[in-house]
């Protein structure tokens, strides 16, 4: 299979870029700066992406050029760019400002094949202190902006291209189709790469790689293990059991109406309903990260006791994603986001780990979701944190409390399910590039609030009381604060711009139907420097 190499120099923007290339149909993997992989025949293309250092900081990525020039095409995007410029002879120098934000291409030369059908005045989006003040001998300039006289380059005669701006964000409006120009038109992709393939080859090799081995998967609802739950069940049928336990935390109703969806899809799966026991290790636990350890470990015996009862399971299958990879991957040695798999699984059932999504980005986990034919609820379900609302609820968790949560959350997700918006330009394709269905009419498309947003949900500050009135009488319940923020990865993200209108609705049907709570308000911190959740 034909496949982009897409080199990581430690960018916020290289995933992105991988996720444009796989919106070309083309395979593509992202690896560390130094890992490239010298002997894969499938290789078509080479991308270096951007970086947090500059060419001259001592502790700057590197790499040796010559391994890559003349065999594959390279595109070198910002860093990318400026390291190919300053390692061939070219000179790389401070901006005297730094260069970020929109600029626009005033001269391009479209008869390259690179800027094929750009558009004078094509916006593009910068982001860099350095640039670039004279190209290495037999280079030569292909796009300028005002400010930035070599915003583009090629090396005359060899398929060796630069770019200072990032053609993967939405703000560069025609960095597909540079993109596309690279992938298709230079590298050769012949675009064969979908979700209809994914699902036939995977079905094969898991075929082939299970052969009439018994595996075990544990469900959490989630789009991820579903998916990875229902391919597998295409290719092995019924030699998959799925664990889908119950701690008495997801949201209201979750449970049932879940293993209800999940047996509707055919799937082999045993509900274990452990409420009683999470609830009792709970009780008195008001520590975050003691909360966290506390349902993790509990999710381990649960999983486990159920786990030893599959006979002759040979596999632990689990939904990861390519992102969750990248994540645990990444170069600068910063840990982002732990990863949740299901820890600590019994020695003794000696389980080998079955992936059937590693290669797949959250948008591509949809599109397969769909072309197995799963509910669209059960698709473009929001994410939801495995400690679930434990860590919306402030303080000590109680049935009591999870049932006002419970409540109040189902209030506002019904809500934002049901209220529709138009949207147009980066928020609309946004909204698209994430797997949303919606067609585009007259440069808009309709969504629920649901589905704008990345992920929504209800916090109870079970630790604060406030007062109200209602009728007669004085009331002493606890706030409880809206969240919805949109993001594209959740590393980081904003709060959502909710309208009013819905904001007032939602907050008197809380209050007026969820006893427990007299206040409600919305949260508008964005990512960094606070996060999604609140504990
Ligand atoms: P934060 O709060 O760190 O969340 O901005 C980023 C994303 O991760 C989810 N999250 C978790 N997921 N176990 C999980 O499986 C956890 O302990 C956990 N904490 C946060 C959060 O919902 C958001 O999608």
């Amino acid at each position: 299979m034909q496949k982009i190499i897409i080199l990581d120099f430690g960018s916020q923007t290289t995933q992105l870029i991988g996720r444009r290339v796989r919106e070309l149909n083309t395979f593509c993997e992202i690896l560390p700066y130094n890992k490239f992989p010298q002997d894969d025949p499938d290789v078509i293309g080479v991308i270096l992406s951007g970086s947090p250092f500059s060419v001259y900081d001592p502790e700057a990525f590197k790499i040796d050029l010559s391994t890559l020039r003349g065999r594959y095409p390279i595109l070198g995007i910002c860093y990318g760019a400026q390291f190919m410029s300053h390692s061939l002879g070219g000179k790389v120098e401070p901006a005297p400002s730094r260069e970020y934000g929109r600029q626009f291409l005033s001269t391009i030369d479209t008869a390259n094949p690179l800027f094929a059908g750009f558009e004078k005045g094509s916006q593009v989006w910068m982001s860099h202190g350095d640039t670039i003040t004279a190209l290495p001998a037999g280079f030569q300039c292909i796009a300028s902006t005002d400010t930035v006289h070599y915003a583009a380059y090629q090396a005359t005669g060899e398929a060796l291209w630069g770019v200072q701006f990032h053609p993967e964000v939405f703000h560069s409006t025609q960095g597909s189709l540079l993109l596309r120009n690279f992938v298709v038109g230079i590298c050769g992709s012949h675009q064969d790469w979908s979700a209809a393939s994914f699902v036939d080859t995977t079905v094969q090799e898991l075929r082939q790689q299970l052969g009439d081995d018994r595996v075990i998967l544990g469900l959490s609802g989630g789009v991820d293990s579903s998916v990875a739950a229902v391919l597998l069940n295409r290719a092995i049928g019924d030699r998959l059991t799925c664990i889908f336990v119950d701690h008495g935390l997801l949201r209201k109703n979750e449970f049932q109406d879940v293993l209800h969806d999940y047996e509707c899809l055919g799937l082999n799966v045993r509900g274990v309903d452990a409420s009683a026991k999470f609830f009792a290790d709970l009780a008195g636990v008001t520590d975050p990260e003691q909360k966290r350890k506390i349902i993790g470990r509990d999710f381990v015996e649960v999983f486990n006791e159920e786990a030893r009862k599959v006979e002759g399971a040979r596999w632990l299958a689990q939904g990861t994603i390519y992102p969750d990879r990248i994540e645990s991957l990444n170069i600068t040695g910063k840990v982002i986001k732990s990863h949740h798999n299901v820890g600590g699984l019994p020695k003794e059932m000696n389980l080998q780990l079955c992936e059937p999504l590693k290669w797949l980005f959250k948008d591509e986990v949809r599109r397969v979701g769909r072309q197995l034919g799963m509910p669209e609820h059960l698709i473009t379900r929001h994410p939801f944190p495995g400690p679930s609302l434990a860590v919306r609820i402030l303080g000590e968790i109680t049935p009591e409390r999870v049932r006002i949560l419970q409540d109040a959350d189902d209030i506002y997700i019904r809500a934002l399910r049901q209220y529709k918006v138009r949207l147009s330009g980066d928020e609309a394709r946004r909204v698209l590039a994430a797997g949303v269905p919606a067609q585009m009419t007259d440069g808009e498309i309709e969504v629920s609030l649901y589905d704008q947003v990345w992920q929504a949900g209800v916090i109870l500050l079970a630790t604060v009381r406030s007062v109200g009135v209602m009728g007669d009488e004085r009331t002493y319940e606890h706030p409880v604060a809206l969240r919805a923020v949109t993001s594209t990865d959740a590393m980081t993200a904003d709060w959502a711009h909710l309208p009013y209108d819905f904001l007032a609705s939602v907050s008197n049907d809380i209050i007026n139907h969820v006893r427990g709570v007299n206040r409600v308000c919305y949260d508008i911190s964005s990512k960094p420097p606070a996060t999604i959740e609140w504990e």
